[in-house]
């Protein structure tokens, strides 16, 4: 699937498989940053993967991690692990140089919508000083579900149902 946005040009969407580990691993790490300088905690799960990790990510049945090129590069992925009925989604990420484009709300919808049907409600999680993500959570119909502590602040745990095609 192609989609048009932003600049400069047209993104691929592609469900990653191991040939992707190693950039998988360098964009996660590139985005994560400001998270950590926010929550002033740098052993984020996202930040503490190994290469190993990724490729076990990449490998498991359960979970699709799907991803934007552009013009080959890897620009954005995210993750979504199928649980019965539950949808986690993780690993969120868009290169720095890229973002306020469109690309993270293009790519959760692109998710969303080549998730298997069992799934009826999605969910998620992220720090209660990621403004910006959770601004994007609730614009895309989020609604918080409750906190949990880490470290010296709250996760906000986030959930939606599944919209369902009429008929
Ligand atoms: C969160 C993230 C994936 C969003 O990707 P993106 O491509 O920049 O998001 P979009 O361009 O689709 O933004 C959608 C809206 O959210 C806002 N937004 C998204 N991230 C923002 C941020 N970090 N700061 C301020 N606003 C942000 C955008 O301004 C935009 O608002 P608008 O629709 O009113 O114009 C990206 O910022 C990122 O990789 N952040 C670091 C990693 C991270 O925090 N992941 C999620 C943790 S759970």
């Amino acid at each position: 699937m192609d989609r048009q946005l932003g600049n400069p040009g047209p993104v691929k969407l592609e469900l990653l498989t191991d040939t992707a580990a190693g950039e998988l691993l360098t964009l996660q790490q590139a985005a994560y940053l400001t998270e950590a300088r926010a929550h002033q905690n740098f052993d984020l799960p996202p930040l503490m993967d190994t290469l190993d990790d990724v490729r076990a990510a990449l490998a498991d049945p359960s979970i699709a991690i799907w991803g934007f090129r552009d013009d080959g590069r890897l620009v954005a992925a995210v993750r979504m692990r199928a649980d019965g009925p539950v949808g986690e989604i993780g690993r969120f990420v868009v290169a720095p140089d890229r973002q306020g484009e469109g690309l993270g709300t293009a790519l959760l919808a692109a998710a969303e919508e080549a998730t298997p049907a069992e799934v009826t409600v999605f969910r998620l999680c992220t720090g209660e000083r990621s403004a910006g993500p959770l601004y994007l959570y609730r614009k895309l119909g989020y609604r918080e579900t409750h906190r949990s502590p880490e470290a010296d602040y709250q996760l906000v745990h986030l959930e939606k149902p599944r919209m369902r095609e009429p008929g």
